[in-house]
């Protein structure tokens, strides 16, 4: 099976996951959105009300300041994978519970198993908290630390930072670091940059015209 397979799989699953009480107010579950070899995989929180909806992740306010950082860092949503550390609404938006983020971990795992990302980039505390348990983002955030096979960098919520002023500035930082460190994560790991072949939009068997310079 092709890695955009076994996503597809996964996400099947995921879409009638009841391993959880979260389940029961779900509208969509949200598993994630992005190529199955992106270098670079964010993981949130976990869906909000817009999400829920839409069954896509980070659509809402914090999808929009989220769009901003990515331009930051000089990368669009389409070269990352985006997802969370729990695939349905917690209701009213709350902390997810414990035992959610225990029950939908397996799902997480394998999908970072199958995209084998360089570099994870954890939005928030819930996710720096599975790969740097006990850390502290306020002093962590933005630097990058080898956990197991890859890269991890904690960094603050979108959300968190739209809320504080204070906060915007380090996670634009923090963001427009993000092509150096992942020069860095490639070189450590031994990889080459993913290189994507830009589809032609000219019909098959079609010359693409040349627009005349006059
Ligand atoms: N906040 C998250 O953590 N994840 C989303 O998908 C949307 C908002």
């Amino acid at each position: 099976m092709s890695a955009e397979e076994t996503l597809a799989q996964l996400a099947g699953k995921i879409s009638v996951c009841t391993n959880c009480v979260l389940n029961e107010t779900r509208k969509k579950s949200v598993p994630g959105d992005g190529p199955a070899d992106a270098e670079i995989m964010f993981i949130g929180e976990g869906p909000g009300f817009h999400e829920n909806e839409q069954g896509h992740p980070f659509v809402g306010a914090a999808g929009k300041f989220l769009d901003q950082l990515l331009a930051q860092a000089g990368v669009t949503r389409d070269e990352v994978f985006i997802g969370n550390v729990v695939k349905c609404r917690p209701p009213g938006n709350r902390d997810p519970l414990p035992e959610e983020l225990a029950a939908c971990d397996e799902y997480l795992e394998a999908q970072i198993q199958t995209i084998n990302p360089s570099i994870i980039v954890t939005l928030g505390r819930f996710s720096m908290n599975k790969f740097i348990p006990g850390a502290k983002i306020s002093t962590i955030h933005g630097q990058m630390r080898k956990v197991g096979e890859r890269f991890v960098i904690p960094m603050f919520h979108p959300a968190a930072a739209l809320h504080q002023a204070a906060l915007k500035p380090s996670i634009l930082a923090d963001f427009a670091n993000l092509p150096d460190q992942l020069n860095e994560a490639r070189a450590a790991l031994g990889r080459k940059a993913v290189v994507k072949k830009k589809e032609s939009i000219a019909p098959k068997n079609e010359k693409p015209k040349q627009l005349s310079l006059f």
